[in-house]
């Protein structure tokens, strides 16, 4: 396709030899400058790759004038007849290294200063990279992932679109939407004391959408939420957000399967055509985290009905008390030293435990471990078998209340995983993660709160546990895992008013908060609310890991930094005095 416009006729990467003896104008910047005594030759580079121009004084010394002044980064425009290259000056590397053109005209549509950093160049730091993104975003990397993004996003509108989706906007100045993330708040000018939320996720419009009749909505909705940042979370992203009324998990699971399919072929993969599910209790189980990296084993495994017949004091006392064990095996790491298996055990303390236990099982057939005094032989071999461990091998073991010995023993894993080269980077592991607990309890709020959100139906068989045994009440929510990572979530909704009134009695909430809260959506569900369901896609994740890039800030084109601050415009920036009084707001904090 010819990137054609009044100003040019042809792409840059895009002139091939079929243009050979015809005149074309080509403009872009300037890349490289070689000046080889005599010849000058000079690389243009613009959106679709690059192109090389040549000047010789002796051809046209008016030319060569302006070929003179050129810098890296200068904006040009040139006109000339396609010639073929030497054979011997072939560039191999380039699509159009076998020609060129000698311009018969050429133009300085702007000059450059010399950038702040080398373009291209492998260790420039992030901060520099953020500070000049516009710059950055001229590296043929950086451009590459916002190419794939954009076609990642037009598969799935495609996709979505050909299943008879309609993609509707939703607003960004709302009341709360709950998704566990603080709000970000917006004063308002004309009321007084009055706050809009940005939204964390347009999870009540779409629902109300589908009390509205729209049956299958789609969006790609911007998202904002003021949380602690990681390579994986940026304060806002974007999401493929969906909702379908008249379906059941399974339906919402097929449209997910059939999208990514789709877009899994952007990058040579061919999805299964139904994925794998596991629940959120074996995935804890087995791998320590509700996102598996399924990739390779070195799966957990419990010992704790042995340790409850020994004498290890201390371990009992925490299973008594609600805690759990988890143990992983290590292949052939017998061989480690003292220091070795000390240094394993600050890790495991720095990921939350309190200690960490090993068995070595040495070469000559023994164990070695500070724990076998608290066990008899048999409850030794009884580890041992379920173990299924060879000389070589250790294992390793954690007690403690269950978040934490999964956290532990789940990150433990995915370090063994890694240091071992049990990885395959080129494995593709999709999954679903289905019937996820419906609250979690939160020391820090001394209440349940929704693993989800609000709106997420409970399991009908759990559904008198809401009152009485909320810990173990499931949910109809399900994730989609990749490699380890959480892709997207989403969940059967509550169309019922009376279980939504119990749902928000359970998470706290009095009649009035409810009322004061949600009572516009309670009331919108008096009116025929039909079964409906959905699932949001992390779009930045969703590209970010099939650019096979660590980090989301990659494929957003003006992300912000770990502190939630762009680097390039200062924002979040003071607000004037005068613009505070106008929303009636005095801040208590001095900052300079
Ligand atoms: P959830 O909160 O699981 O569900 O979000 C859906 C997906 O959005 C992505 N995501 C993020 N990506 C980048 N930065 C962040 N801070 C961030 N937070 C979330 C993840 C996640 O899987 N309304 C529900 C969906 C539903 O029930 O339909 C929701 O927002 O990839
Ligand atoms: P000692 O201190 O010699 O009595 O041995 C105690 C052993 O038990 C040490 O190896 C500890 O690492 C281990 N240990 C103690 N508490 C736990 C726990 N909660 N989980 C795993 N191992 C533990």
């Amino acid at each position: 396709m010819l990137t054609t416009t009044s100003m040019k006729t042809h792409g840059c990467g895009e002139v091939t030899k079929q243009e050979l003896g015809k005149e074309i104008t080509i403009a872009g910047w300037v890349s490289a400058v070689r000046d080889l005594g005599g010849i000058i030759f000079v690389e243009v580079r613009d959106k679709s790759g690059l192109f090389q121009l040549v000047s010789d004084p002796q051809k046209n010394p008016e030319v060569y004038g302006v070929f003179q002044k050129l810098r890296d980064e200068f904006v040009i425009k040139a006109t000339g007849i396609v010639s073929e290259r030497p054979l011997e000056t072939y560039n191999e590397k380039l699509p159009t290294g076998d020609i060129e053109v000698y311009p018969k005209a050429i133009e300085i549509l702007s000059t450059s200063a010399v950038l702040p950093f080398p373009l291209n160049a492998d260790d420039v730091s992030e901060d520099i990279r953020l500070k000049y993104r516009y710059l950055d975003l001229r590296q043929e990397k950086v451009l590459n992932c916002l190419k794939l993004r954009h076609e990642i996003v037009k598969t799935m509108r495609n996709y979505l679109n050909s299943q008879n989706f309609l993609e509707v906007e939703t607003p960004i100045l709302i009341k709360t939407t709950p998704e566990g993330a603080r709000d970000y708040l917006v004063p308002s000018r004309v009321q007084p004391g009055k706050f809009y939320a940005l939204p964390q996720s347009p999870q009540i419009f779409k629902q109300l959408l589908m009390v509205g009749g729209i049956e299958r909505y789609y969006q790609i909705a911007k998202c904002f939420r003021d949380e602690d940042l990681r390579a994986d979370r940026q304060p806002e992203f974007t999401q493929v957000d969906m909702e379908m009324s008249f379906v059941t998990q399974e339906d919402i699971m097929k449209m997910v399967e059939g999208l990514l399919k789709e877009v899994f072929r952007l990058v040579g993969y061919e999805t299964p055509d139904k994925l794998p599910v596991m629940t959120y209790q074996e995935a804890m189980d087995k791998y320590g985290s509700d996102r598996p990296d399924v990739r390779f084993g070195l799966e957990l495994f419990d010992i704790g009905d042995i340790l409850m017949e020994s004498n290890f004091e201390i371990i009992k006392d925490t299973l008594k008390a609600g805690g759990i064990v988890r143990a992983i095996k290590i292949p052939g790491i017998a061989n480690y030293s003292r220091k070795e298996i000390d240094d394993l055990t600050k890790l495991a303390i720095s990921f939350g435990a309190k200690a960490l236990a090993n068995i070595m099982y040495m070469e000559d057939g023994t164990a070695k471990s500070p724990v076998l005094k608290f066990l008899t032989e048999e409850q030794a071999e009884q580890i041992k078998q379920r173990a299924n461990a060879q000389a070589g091998d250790v294992v390793f073991f954690v007690a403690d209340k269950p978040k934490v010995t999964y956290d532990v023993m789940g990150r433990f894993r995915l370090y063994f995983g890694e240091k071992l080269g049990l990885i395959d980077p080129d494995a593709h592991a999709l999954l679903w993660v289905v019937d996820f607990p419906m609250f979690e309890f939160s020391e820090e709020d001394n209440r349940y709160v929704s693993v989800h959100h609000p709106f997420t139906m409970p399991n009908l068989e759990d559904i008198d546990k809401m009152e009485t045994d909320p810990a173990h009440c499931r949910s109809i929510a399900y994730d989609i895992v990749y490699n380890g990572n959480e892709l997207g979530g989403g969940s059967v909704r509550i169309h019922d008013g009376e279980i939504q009134k119990r749902v928000f009695k359970a998470l706290g909430l009095s009649d009035e908060e409810t009322q004061e809260k949600f009572g516009f959506m309670i009331n919108a569900f008096k009116y025929g609310t039909p079964p409906h369901a959905g699932l949001a896609l992390g779009l930045d994740r969703v590209v970010a890991l099939l650019a096979k890039t660590n980090s989301i800030r990659d494929v957003i084109a003006f992300p912000k930094n770990s502190n939630a601050k762009c680097l390039m415009t200062d924002a979040p920036a003071m607000a004037t005095e005068d613009q505070l009084r106008e929303l009636h707001l005095r801040l208590t904090t001095k900052v300079n």
